[in-house]
């Protein structure tokens, strides 16, 4: 996370102080329905639109099944708790109202309990097309509908739950590379799709740029994905990303869910990274990327 982001994150904190809106020791408040104006209802169903038609057939199947099931409104910023209503149920998730980013000790928490923080404010009508902090319409509409599948439900609780027990500092960075790679940023195969990928990842499929780019542009790496590859590769947070990690099914990710990773970070620990773009003699590549309009530096 850069200085940047987290400095945003403190303003929207103290915004929500300034406001009188009451903040937990777990940094959750209540949803402030009625501080929502009309431009962030408009905001909403404005990416919701263009969101959902730009999907349509570029999206994995559950994740259109979890919008459906979870009966996302398309016309207003959803409550949260009508959306609790049909998820708790379900798979045990609920979403909880918070001012943006929180800590990783409390973001991790709330994943072990299958509680997954929800930013509550809408970005601008001149944001659109890019915010460097999540909001709203991405934590909601990109992250909760998988949570709705119980495969993606229960990888996320897993790792919510490995993340909390890995408190050596080393660790932090495989398991911020895993969640970008996956929850984040992560493609799975469809052999019928362009460059044999769909999309999932909540990162992506809450922006019209990559959703495109992830897909279909000629630039980045496609690579199968593997778990110890993955928790080694640095990201990118300021551009598109050089390599996506592409798994064959949900199954896959179950399989991570079952993995005792402990080993792993403790073996890891001290190995080198790889840079953002790499391609190692061991990798399944999908695509090999044209490097097109890659920087040199900035891998975080
Ligand atoms: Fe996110």
């Amino acid at each position: 996370m850069s200085t940047a982001t987290r400095t945003a994150a403190t303003a929207k904190l103290q915004e929500q102080f300034d406001a009188g809106l009451e903040t937990r020791a777990d940094f959750t408040i209540d949803q402030p329905f009625e501080r929502y104006r009309a431009v962030d209802h408009a905001v909403w169903r404005q990416l919701y639109a263009r969101q959902t038609a730009l999907l349509e057939g570029r999206v994995c199947d559950e994740f259109l099944a979890g919008l459906v099931r979870i009966g996302m409104p398309a016309e207003r910023v959803p409550s949260f708790d009508e959306i609790n209503a049909k998820l708790t149920p379900a798979t045990g998730w609920r979403i909880v109202a918070v001012p943006g980013l929180v800590p990783d000790q409390v973001f991790f928490a709330h994943l072990a309990n299958r509680r997954f923080p929800v930013t509550w404010w809408m970005r601008r009508p001149d944001q659109l097309d890019y915010l460097q902090e999540p909001d709203c319409f991405h934590d909601l509409f990109g992250h909760v509908p998988l949570l709705i599948d119980p495969v993606f439900a229960d990888y996320m609780h897993a790792y919510g739950r490995a993340a909390l027990a890995a408190d050596d500092a080393g660790a932090l960075p495989l398991l911020a590379r895993l969640y970008w790679y996956t929850v984040e940023f992560g493609l799975i195969r469809d052999a019928a799709s362009p460059n044999g990928v769909k999309i999932y990842g909540a990162g992506i499929v809450s922006s019209q740029g990559e959703t495109l780019y992830s897909q279909q542009s000629g630039s980045p790496n496609r690579l199968g994905f593997e778990l110890e590859r993955v928790m080694r590769t640095r990201y990118r947070i300021d551009t598109f990303q050089k390599s996506y990690f592409v798994i064959d099914d949900f199954e896959q990710l179950f399989e991570v869910a079952q993995t005792d990773v402990a080993p792993l970070l403790q073996r890891l620990a001290t190995a080198p990274a790889f840079a953002a773009g790499d391609l190692l003699p061991g990798d399944r590549v999908l695509t090999r990327g044209s490097r097109a309009g890659w920087q040199d530096d900035g891998d975080v």
